[in-house]
Parts: structure tokens; C-alpha cells; sequence
């Protein structure tokens, strides 16, 4: 069965008090409009449309990063929910398919459920997804009797005894896309808010002899955010779900509580992660790994046996093959470690290759950066890098080959070879004694004056 998704993010989410629309507010390093764009994706929709409206050059871009198949249509001006889903009409309307209409800040429902109302779709034309609130607020609220749904009413319009209902609307809907858009069409808008609702089309359908369906799902998967207290309060039901769903998985989490996990977090079984790690977009653990406590990690690759911190930082583009240890108070960015390597303290390595088995020494620095250009540092299989040394890039380093302890290397080295960059000592005999002698004495000379 083919469907496509409408995602609704024209909205100005005012109650958030910000500069940045609502959709773009982050929950677990993504924003939640990513969310609601991973739940349509999970079913392998025909097309997914994203409605514009409030910085809608922003939320296009954001929606284009996710994936670039992603179509936007900007509606403007905003005049209600049944108004926004008639903005992807030209693009959906002629389509054999079902449709479902999504919201940008709801960022939590599952896809089992959306599977569920395109199942109920066999039973009903327009499947509604409801949940039974536990303070059902204003929500829009369902009239219904067992599964069949008669109307949705409006908490502006709802009389006392409609507002009495529990079962609340969660907005997601689910028709072909044809009786959609045909059901659309007829919406007013004489109501409280002179809005078009796009509630308002069960009440038409059943009108016209088409039955309309309920399907629920807990209220946590219809958890929308409006203020920045429910965007904290989403972020925390994200991370507690993650973090079960790791141990589930057979990950350790030595203290799960202190782990914040991103939407698109991988880790393998019996990885294990150490307490305070942050995890930012795009980061994957393999099996068997280990992330000690108090890293941060974004955009990068560690595999199987690695081991990684305590207090270390793998920055976009980090790649450690196995068995690779990066140690404490390092700091790794777009480099390729490969096996074995091992760069175990207070270290910063950027745009940079290192062969297999290499150790990079203590305070050895990538200086990759000339103030305009980065440029890229190669290192060769079973070097040494000596404590202290200054990579200069762009420059190379041979197989095998060592560099002393602080030299600053700003020529290629051959393999095999020894590098000494650093200046010649000088021994200055009895010079210690008589110099601390000297120094005490002028001390000594100004305490009396
Ligand atoms: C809507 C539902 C209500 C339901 C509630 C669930 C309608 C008429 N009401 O009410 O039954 O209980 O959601 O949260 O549908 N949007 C646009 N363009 C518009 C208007 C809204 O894109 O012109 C988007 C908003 O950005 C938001 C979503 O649609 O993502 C819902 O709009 P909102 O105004 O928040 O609807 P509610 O009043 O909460
Ligand atoms: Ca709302």
C-alpha cells in the first residue's frame, strides 16, 4: 500500500518565546520537526510533504537536510489546520495512495501506530488517531462510540458536556489521499476561531455515508511541544525511553540517568558506556566498545574494542577502526585512526590519517589550521610521534618513523626515519645555584627598602 505523509510546521509556536520556529527547537540533537520526518520515513512513504509558513526558508532547509526527497509547500497565510493540508493538493491530490497528516511538533509517534490506523483504514475511510488524556486541556475532543468516530469537536466550540470527554484528538489523520482533499475542499470556516479545522471533515464524511474510525495510542506518542517546559519535559521522556531501549539492547549504561542519547544514536550489544556521556547527531558504537565517563561525542565512527576517554571528545568525521584507544583530554576531528592506534593523553588531532599501531605521545598537536585553510596531516603504520610534537600540516610521517619528544615538524618525514625538530640543549654548569643566589638577594633588598 502506498502512502505519503503531510507534515503541518507553518505554525509560529508564539508560547516558545523565540526566535527559532517551533519545529526547529532540539530534542535529542535533532530537531523536532527530524522526528516527526523519522516516523513517516520509517514506512516507506511514496512522498513526504512539509507545510512552510513561519521562517519557512529555515524549516525547508532543515527539512531538505534530513533528506533532500523531502517536498516543502509554504502556506501563507496560516488560516488553519484543514488550509495547511490543502497546500500539498497539487502535489497529492491526483495520487492513488493513502495520505497522513502528521504535525511538525509532535515528535513522538511511533510508527506501529500510524501502521495500526493505515489497518483501520480497511474498516473506515477517515482513521483518526486519539488517546485518552489525562488533562485533556484544550485539545479538540472525540465524540465517539467504541471505534466509530462521529465528530471532533473543537474546545472553543465543544459544549460542557462534550468537554466532559477524555478521548482527545491527537490531530494525526489517516484517508486516501483522494477522499482527503476532496473532504478538505467542502471545510468552512464559521467558527470560533474562523479557522478551517481540519477536524472538521469527519463530520462531512459521515455526512455523506463515509464511516470514520478511532484508533488510540498513549498519550506519551502524542506528547506535543507548545512552551520550552515541554520541549525539557519531551527531551527527558526522549533520553529515559533511550536509555531503556539501550540496556534492552544489552548495552551497559553503568548510570543510565546520566547518558543523553540523539534520535540517530547506534551503539552494539555489550558496548559499554561509562557514566556522563553525551552523544550528539550521527554517532555509532560498535559491539563491544567502551566510552568512559564524561566524553562527548558527535559525527564520528568507534568500533569494536575501541576504548574512548575518560574526558575525550570526538568531533564530525572522528573514525576509529579497532581496538584503537583515544585517552584522556584528547580531542579528535575528521581523522581516520586505524587499528591499534593509540593516542592516549592531551592531544588534539584534526584532518588527519594514522596508520595501524601508531601511538601518538603525550601534547602532540595537529596544527592543521593556517587562520584560512585546514590542511591535513598523514601519518604512516607503527610510528611514534614523541611527546609534545608539533605536526605542521600539511605534512606527512613514514612508516615506522619516530619524532623526538617537542619538535615542531614542518617537513616531511621518510619512513624509518628519526625527526629531531627542537633546539639544541646547552648545560650552563653551578649557573643554577648562582642565579637563585642573585634572585634571593634582591628580594632580600627590597624587603628593607
Ligand atoms: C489541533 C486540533 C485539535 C487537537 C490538537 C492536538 C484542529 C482544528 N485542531 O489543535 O483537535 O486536539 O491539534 O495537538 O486541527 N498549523 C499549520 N498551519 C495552520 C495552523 C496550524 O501548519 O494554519 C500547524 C501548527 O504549526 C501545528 C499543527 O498544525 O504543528 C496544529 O496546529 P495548532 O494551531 O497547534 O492546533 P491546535 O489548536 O493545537
Ligand atoms: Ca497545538
Amino acid at each position: 500500500m502506498s502512502v505519503s505523509f503531510i507534515i503541518l510546521a507553518a505554525g509560529m509556536g508564539s508560547r516558545m518565546n523565540s526566535d527559532t520556529p517551533k519545529v526547529l527547537h532540539h530534542i535529542a540533537a535533532a530537531p523536532l520537526l527530524h522526528h516527526a520526518l523519522t516516523a513517516a520515513r520509517s514506512l516507506e512513504p511514496t512522498r513526504i510533504v512539509v507545510v512552510t509558513g513561519h521562517e519557512s526558508a529555515a524549516v525547508a532547509k532543515s527539512a531538505e537536510a534530513f533528506d533532500p526527497s523531502v517536498e516543502c509547500v509554504l502556506q501563507d497565510p496560516q488560516l488553519g489546520t484543514a488550509h495547511a493540508v490543502d497546500m500539498a493538493a497539487p502535489l497529492l491530490a491526483d495520487s492513488s495512495g493513502e495520505a497522513i497528516v502528521l504535525y511538525g511538533d509532535t515528535p513522538f509517534i511511533r510508527p506501529e501506530t500510524l501502521e495500526a490506523m493505515l489497518h483501520a483504514r480497511a474498516r473506515h475511510s477517515v482513521v483518526v488517531l486519539g488517546f485518552e488524556a489525562k488533562d485533556p486541556g484544550r485539545y479538540g475532543r472525540l465524540v465517539a462510540s467504541g471505534e466509530n468516530l462521529e465528530k471532533i469537536v473543537e474546545y472553543k466550540e465543544a459544549t460542557d458536556e462534550e468537554r466532559s470527554i477524555t478521548l482527545c484528538n491527537s490531530g494525526v489523520i489517516c484517508a486516501s489521499a483522494k477522499t482527503l482533499f476532496e473532504l478538505i475542499a467542502q471545510v468552512g470556516n464559521s467558527n470560533a476561531a474562523a479557522e478551517f479545522y481540519l477536524t472538521d471533515i469527519v463530520e462531512i464524511a459521515r455526512a455523506q455515508g463515509l464511516s470514520a474510525g478511532v484508533v488510540t495510542c498513549d498519550e506519551s506518542e502524542t506528547l506535543g511541544v507548545n512552551t520550552r517546559a515541554q520541549l525539557a519535559e519531551a527531551e527527558a521522556a526522549f533520553q529515559s525511553r533511550a536509555r531503556a531501549e539501550a540496556l534492552e539492547n544489552g548495552v551497559t549504561l553503568t548510570a543510565p540517568e546520566t547518558v543523553f542519547f540523539a534520535l540517530d544514536t547506534h551503539i552494539g550489544r555489550d558496548a559499554i558506556i561509562g557514566p556522563n556521556v553525551i552523544f550528539g547527531p550521527a554517532v555509532t558504537i560498535e559491539s563491544g566498545a567502551e566510552i568512559k565517563a564524561f566524553c562527548h561525542l558527535e559525527g564520528c565512527h568507534v568500533s569494536r574494542g575501541a576504548t574512548v576517554g575518560p574526558f575525550a571528545r570526538l568531533r564530525p568525521g572522528a573514525e576509529l577502526a579497532e581496538d584503537v584507544h583515544v585517552g584522556n583530554f584528547v580531542e579528535i576531528k575528521n581523522a581516520i585512526l586505524d587499528e591499534g592506534v593509540k593516542v592516549g593523553h592531551l592531544t588534539y588531532i584534526g584532518d588527519a590519517d594514522i596508520g595501524e599501531f601508531t601511538n601518538i605521545g603525550a601534547g602532540t598537536v595537529t596544527c592543521n589550521y593556517d587562520g584560512v585553510m585546514k590542511h591535513r596531516t598523514k601519518i604512516g603504520k607503527r610510528a611514534f610521534i614523541g611527546s609534545d610534537t608539533m605536526l605542521v600540516a600539511p605534512v606527512s610521517i613514514g612508516n615506522d618513523a619516530l619524532t623526538a619528544s617537542g619538535s615542531v615538524i614542518t617537513e616531511n618525514v621518510p619512513d624509518e626515519a628519526l625527526a629531531v625538530g627542537r633546539s639544541k640543549q646547552v648545560n650552563k654548569p653551578g649557573l643554577a645555584t648562582k642565579l637563585m643566589a642573585r634572585l634571593k638577594a634582591i628580594k632580600a633588598a627590597k624587603g628593607k627598602s
